[in-house]
């Protein structure tokens, strides 16, 4: 069976999210199963894509009317480890220095995914089933099943994170846009076009990136207003958690890293003195080393960790936080450092050798997260030998079993709460675990057996493809 991925982002093209990360190796992985081919479909934003010009081919210039305006998209595509790319290049669009953030955002990729429904009738790849990612993709669902009825594709629609919906004003929609009425409840949500709304409503089969997730999402806490029509799609509504590609986030082998290792602790701990050193920390290998690497939203938990971060840092530890997003965390954090200047370094920005870097020297990843889909930072972690300290929610805690000292069981630490001293609790708890040798073996001998590659995951993929066409009789 054929089946192509609409998305964003994708690594190692474009990437702001672990979005691009999802669809950058989850094709890779169905193509290694025998029955599947899998084609991914992408915009073209010319900015980054300038290192990829000269193995692009192109194929087809298509004219599209996106309302009044005529526009046309140039079709292009590649081949990158055994998957098929095919990019929608529209310089008007596509040619800005940012990926998203702009006010037309909506305008945009309703433009992109109007091309995506149009390109699917010109490309050799015929999809049996086409499979769309977040609200930027949304519109495809819909425009396949009421612009393109007569193509008859199956469809899916993967939520990475509700919180984030694309709603237009309803107002300028028509100006985009002739949809007859009848079909306008699908996508309408308090007087906006909502694009995540219309992924849900229209597609045949809806998945999110962890059970947990998909449980959540229909309770009005974690719904972001989409509750009720994700309950009334339960039975179509299925969690299947990430993995990540464990080629590239491989500690024996990972290029960036001052030593590599598999289990050896004693290298851990060279390179932990190698990162303290680069960081201006107290070079000690013995003390224990916290991390956080994260975009610095509310959705990350960090109201929690800065209302205990002062007080945890009383304790012998270092803390090294990597990451950018909201001016007030940054404000924060980097004054937090400031005062706790032997024992806690802020890095404001995002570099992919430093969080490399942080991985293989730290003892514990910090994840309070207020909600998680999936989250891949955990797992990466855990592949690099690092023990994640997180909130019980989502994805989260589908990928972290906490430690139980009496079986010695579990591979991190937890807490259900979402309350500071909860958080801090389970660090300072965290830390007299790792004092106690026969309780810290134990714990990273299970972090050692942690195995969050594709292969599982993709077998549930195709196992639902598999549930979709059968049910359609195709
Ligand atoms: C979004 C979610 C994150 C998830 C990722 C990939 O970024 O916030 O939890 O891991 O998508 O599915």
């Amino acid at each position: 069976k054929k089946i192509l991925f609409v998305a964003s982002e994708c690594t190692p093209f474009v990437k702001t999210g672990g979005l691009a990360d999802v669809i950058g190796s989850l094709p890779q992985s169905l193509n290694q199963l025998p029955t599947i081919e899998t084609s991914v479909i992408l915009p073209y934003y010319e900015p980054v894509m300038k290192p990829w010009m000269n193995k692009l081919e192109e194929l087809f210039t298509i004219p599209i009317e996106v309302g009044w305006r005529k526009h046309s998209f140039t079709l292009y595509q590649l081949v990158h480890k055994n998957v098929r790319y095919y990019f929608i290049k529209n310089h008007y669009y596509f040619s800005r220095d940012e990926i998203y953030g702009y006010e037309d955002d909506g305008e945009r990729f309703i433009f992109f995914s109007q091309a995506v429904s149009e390109a699917l009738t010109w490309i050799d790849f015929k999809p049996d089933i086409v499979h769309a990612h977040d609200w930027q993709t949304g519109l495809v669902m819909a425009f396949l099943k009421i612009l393109y009825p007569k193509s008859d594709y199956n469809t899916v629609f993967t939520i990475h994170n509700l919180k984030y919906q694309g709603a237009v004003l309803k107002k300028d929609f028509p100006d985009l846009f002739q949809i007859s009425r009848e079909h306008i409840g699908g996508m309408e949500w308090n007087g906006h076009i909502n694009c995540m709304k219309a992924g849900i409503f229209h597609a045949d089969k809806i998945t999110t990136v962890s059970p947990t997730y998909a449980e959540e999402i229909k309770t009005a806490y974690f719904g972001e207003g989409l509750a009720p029509l994700l309950k009334g799609r339960q039975r179509d509504l299925y969690g299947i958690l990430n993995g990540i590609d464990i080629n590239e986030y491989n500690p024996a082998k990972d290029p960036f890293l001052y030593r590599n290792y598999t289990n050896e602790r004693e290298r851990k701990k060279e390179n932990k003195i190698f990162l303290q050193k680069k960081l201006g920390l107290p070079e000690n290998g013995n003390v224990p080393m916290y991390i956080l690497i994260s975009r610095l939203v509310e959705q990350k938990g960090l109201h929690l960790l800065q209302a205990i971060i002062d007080e945890f840092l009383q304790e012998d530890v270092q803390f090294v936080l990597l990451g950018t997003g909201d001016y007030l965390f940054e404000d924060f954090f980097y004054h937090a450092a400031e005062r706790n200047k032997d024992k806690m370094v802020c890095f404001l920005g995002f570099e992919e050798k430093l969080a490399r870097e942080m991985y293989a020297a730290s003892d514990f990843f910090v994840m309070p997260s207020k909600f998680e889909p999936c989250g891949l930072t955990q797992m990466i972690a855990l592949h690099y030998k690092v023990v994640p300290i997180v909130r019980e929610t989502g994805g989260l805690q589908d990928s972290v079993l906490p430690f139980n000292e009496y079986t010695l069981e579990g591979t991190g630490f937890s807490f259900a709460n979402y309350n500071a001293h909860d958080l801090l609790h389970v660090l300072r708890y965290s830390l007299s675990v790792y004092e106690d040798e026969h309780k810290w073996n134990s714990l990273l001998r299970n972090v050692e057996t942690c195995d969050f590659s594709w292969e599982a995951s993709a077998k549930k993929y195709d196992a639902l493809y598999d549930e979709i066409m059968i049910s359609e009789g195709t």
